[in-house]
């Protein structure tokens, strides 16, 4: 459909209705670097590169909707946070954030750890190879079968997260002939600045036990006093998609004035501390992420400040990354199907996907662009709301964008930094086959995860 096909359509700045975008950007056709993966490019032709494939290829030979993934550009995000916290610290990559056996290997290969948080997890590390001594394993609700799976894996620590579990696990463990190194997941009463889904450090949510009222304290008394557990340390992870680094200040301050309390009530140094992970990326140009060797060096700054304040050894730290590492790193790709202006509104672009593979807008009003990759355009900006095939008005992508007025069924566009919490939190709504996660890397594409097929919906459908 040509921009002259639907001359009601909304154009540009003059006439917008509310929404949360600015002005249309200078260049439609231009990608900026903070949003997109590392080695996405123009081909000369104007079709979008990544690995060095073309998205035209990519969409002919594995279809679309699709994940594609720069693998370079995952690992080098993953040994920017190894190096940035060197060898006096642990990164544990969070596998909740995405996780396949090949992230497994590339984590391996890279030097870190992986965080787990379910049984389907740690099944997909151990079965990728990662070492269990290299593995965390948390949640707030682990059942026994996993707690047991994990201890006779022998994962390096269990992060325990109510006064039953640490009961749970100490018996379980015992039972095993075994003594578990675990961390205890406290909330340090810090209210991050994010989504009120994705924060955790505040009191009225369900992880971790609260520092408030000595309830953190009484633990770790619990805890050392049983025989099947080894204290290592305790875990902090105040949320999610937070570019604030004073939350993390707060919180490392309080991890310590515990680990203080800890040495004078107990005459024991723990050694270990974990501030888990929750650090923001650029979903658009406006957002402004911290690189991991500023964290690094903030975190690294702050905790070794606080224990020498309090006369204790520093501990040894872990961060627990997700999004910071995966999410830039992929975008999915979609093919528009129908393109519908609505007179004084903004123009509805329907892709091949939607809110099965991509919830977050749906779920956190999360915002996100969006670009026309399989050619470049001089059409005039037209206001667009992208959205999904589900039979669900709230079923959005991107609510709004500018997209060239002259987009039209058939043309490619992707969304970028989607690397993290959409595959994985990506569902059969409708029944939809979820996508495959394709990973390119110089000039060769891999699937990773493979689409979903029929089969495997009706495989599940035994009545
Ligand atoms: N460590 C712990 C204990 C966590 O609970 C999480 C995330 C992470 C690390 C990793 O956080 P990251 O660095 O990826 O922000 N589905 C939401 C995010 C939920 C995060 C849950 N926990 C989203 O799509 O934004």
């Amino acid at each position: 459909m040509s921009r002259s096909a639907h001359p009601a359509g909304p154009r540009h700045a003059d006439v917008l209705p509310e929404g949360h975008y600015s002005a249309p950007p200078a260049d439609l056709n231009a990608l900026d670097p903070k949003v997109w993966a590392q080695t996405v490019d123009r081909d000369q032709d104007g079709v979008v590169t990544v690995g060095g494939m073309s998205v035209t290829q990519l969409a002919e030979e594995y279809g679309t909707p699709a994940y594609v993934l720069d693998e370079a550009d995952f690992r080098a995000r993953a040994r920017a946070w190894r190096t940035a916290f060197g060898t006096d610290a642990d990164v544990f990559y969070a596998g909740k954030a995405f996780l396949s056996r090949a992230v497994v290997r590339w984590l391996q290969e890279e030097g870190l750890n992986l965080d787990v948080c379910s049984g389907g997890e740690l099944a997909t590390a151990l079965s990728a190879g990662m070492p269990a001594d290299r593995i965390a394993f948390h949640g707030n609700n682990k059942s026994p079968e996993e707690i047991e799976r994990a201890v006779r894996a022998g994962v390096g620590r269990i992060v325990l997260d109510s006064f039953q579990e640490i009961v749970r696990v100490a018996h379980i463990a015992q039972s095993l002939g075994k003594r578990q190194r675990v961390q205890i997941r406290i909330t340090v009463g810090v209210e991050a600045h994010t989504h009120e889904f994705i924060a955790t450090a505040h009191e009225d949510q369900k992880f971790g036990i609260p520092l408030a009222g000595g309830q953190a304290a009484e633990a770790v008394r619990r805890a050392l006093r049983l025989d099947g557990l080894e204290v290592i340390g305790i875990h902090s992870h105040i949320g999610s998609q937070i570019f604030d680094m004073s939350g993390f200040e707060v919180a490392a301050h309080r991890v310590v004035g515990l680990l203080k309390d800890i040495r004078d009530e107990h005459g024991v140094e723990l050694p270990e501390i974990d501030l888990g992970g929750g650090l923001g990326i650029a979903y658009t140009s406006d957002d402004d992420p911290r690189e991991p060797h500023e964290i690094a060096k903030a975190l690294t700054e702050i905790v070794t400040r606080e224990c020498e304040g309090a006369k204790l050894r520093t501990p040894r730290i872990s961060v627990e990354p997700g999004r910071a590492i995966v999410g830039p790193t992929a975008f999915t790709l979609y093919e528009v199907g129908t393109v519908k202006p609505l007179e004084g509104l903004r123009t509805y672009v329907s892709v091949d996907g939607g809110m099965s593979d991509n919830i977050r807008t749906a779920l956190y009003d999360a915002e996100y662009t969006v670009a026309l990759v399989s050619r470049t355009s001089d059409a005039e900006p037209m206001l667009t709301r992208v959205v999904g095939k589900h039979c669900e008005s709230g079923d959005i992508v991107v609510k709004d964008a500018f997209l060239p007025g002259d987009l039209a069924p058939g043309d490619l566009i992707a969304v970028p930094a989607t690397g993290a919490y959409c595959r994985s939190m990506a569902s059969n709504y409708n029944h939809a086959l979820r996508p495959p996660v394709v990973a390119v890397r110089e000039g060769e594409a891999r699937v990773v995860v493979r689409r979903e097929t029929e089969e495997d919906l009706l495989r599940l459908d035994v009545g």
